[in-house]
């Protein structure tokens, strides 16, 4: 194989074949081909597309470029479940203990926080003495005998993906479906679920701004994972907007324990019960949505879910009577509250921006090795399509920093937009793959 010859082939419009993909992601990997010949590949892929079969030889190649999770140590169907990432999206702490309260085992790996989106791991560190980082023996006995756990990644997954990821963030060669949905499913596939429930966001908080893209990113995702074996489905769902109320490590978390009581925002517990369903239709514990939705909602009215939270934190060294107590957990230093500068419906929410009030407050990692502040953040008093009047309460700040809460607050207010006229919701559930 030449490089050159298959930069060539692409740039000219030919589709590459699955032994010159192999070849050229495992030369890639072990530092065969220099960055500038893969940068000229991946702009000729940006420009000429790839087709199914491409699409697919590349994600396999680079899910196999590094190490396969194996979780055959794990009795019974392992379910995935992965979000494209947003602001307040606290899904995976309330969701797993959830579906694995009605006898799914939820295996799962998870990141840190960077830039506007939180990370699931941060939120769970909220939790004293929780840690992430167990062994592979730990995680495995851990999921068998309670039915769920969550780890930092350890291994080395998807190798390529992590190469080819950095240089695409520096040559505009990011937003390519082809290429994005390889980028996440290769490192889904090397996870080693066998199924995998996949929450693709759209809007102003999101990686895909637009719902067409969306639903075309969700539908390539979702061809690769079952071409690949795995059962996967997609929700196509809003991040127009933050998800639940509460932006912010320690809010989030007491976010999720309130909507495994059964007291949570009604959008962020709509979208557990849509994702949940999924999990366990993939798991076979249900026939259907509605024999899934009653499963779950089972598991919240009898205390099980929260039960399982309770487990789950206890299993992983954190203090589960945080759970019980969440009052115990620290109370940031200023709690302010913001009053709305004019009266109307609500017509928008930057969602992003309000991910970045977060960061400003120091919630938030500017660059990996950033130190969180787990106390910060705001909750949301009224979301898109609400009536306020001048003064009503917007949202409730908690900072531990004067000068971060004046700069948040300042741009907290330039995200919201108001309009005389009535404004729709906006739909949850956009549609499903
Ligand atoms: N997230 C990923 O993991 N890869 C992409 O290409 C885009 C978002």
């Amino acid at each position: 194989m030449r490089m050159y010859d298959l930069i060539m082939k692409k740039r000219n419009g030919f589709s590459l074949s699955k032994e010159e993909i192999d070849e050229m992601i495992q030369a890639y990997t072990k530092g065969e081909i220099p960055d500038y010949q893969m940068s000229a590949m991946m702009m000729a892929i940006y420009f000429r597309g790839m087709n199914e079969e491409e699409t697919l030889a590349l994600t396999m190649a680079m899910a196999h470029s590094g190490e396969m999770m194996d979780l055959s140590a794990i009795q019974g169907v392992k379910v995935d479940k992965h979000s494209t990432g947003g602001v307040g999206d606290k899904t995976s702490i309330a969701l797993t203990p959830m579906v694995a309260a009605c006898g799914v085992k939820v295996a799962k790996m998870s990141g840190r926080g960077l830039g506007h989106t939180g990370g699931t791991i941060d939120k769970l560190e909220s939790f004293p003495g929780f840690s992430t980082g167990i062994s592979e023996e730990h995680f495995f006995r851990q999921v068998n005998e309670i039915g769920v756990s969550i780890m930092g990644q350890t291994l080395d997954l998807a190798p390529a993906d992590k190469k080819l990821y950095a240089l695409r963030d520096v040559t505009a060669t990011v937003d390519n479906m082809s290429l994005i949905a390889s980028s996440i499913m290769s490192k889904k596939l090397a996870s080693g679920a066998d199924a995998i429930v996949l929450d693709v966001k759209t809007g102003s908080g999101a990686f895909m701004k637009q719902e067409e893209d969306a639903f075309a990113l969700a539908k390539e995702m979702v061809r690769i994972g079952n071409g690949a074996g795995r059962k996967t489905y997609a929700l196509i769902t809003d991040m127009d907007q933050p998800l639940g109320n509460a932006v912010g490590n320690i809010l989030e978390v007491k976010e999720a324990i309130d909507t495994l009581r059964g007291e949570g925002p009604e959008d962020f517990t709509e979208l557990c019960f849509a994702l949940g369903s999924k999990m366990l239709l993939a798991a076979g514990k249900a026939e259907n949505d509605s024999e899934a939705r009653k499963l779950l909602q089972e598991a919240v009215a009898s205390g099980r879910a929260l039960d399982k939270l309770k487990e789950f934190v206890h299993a992983q060294g954190g203090d589960e009577n945080y759970v019980s107590h969440p009052e115990q957990f620290p109370v940031a230093k200023y709690i302010y509250q913001v009053s709305s500068p004019e009266e109307g419906y609500i017509a928008g929410i930057t969602c992003d921006e309000i991910g970045i009030c977060s960061l400003i407050l120091g919630g938030g990692r500017e660059t990996k090795d950033s130190e969180i502040d787990l106390s910060v953040g705001l909750v949301l008093e009224q979301k898109k399509g609400a009536y306020v009047k001048k003064g009503d309460l917007l949202a409730t700040f908690h900072a531990n920093d004067e000068q971060k809460l004046q700069c948040a607050v300042e741009r907290f207010l330039k995200a919201y937009t108001f309009s005389k006229e009535p404004v729709e919701k906006e739909k949850l559930i956009k549609g499903m793959i």
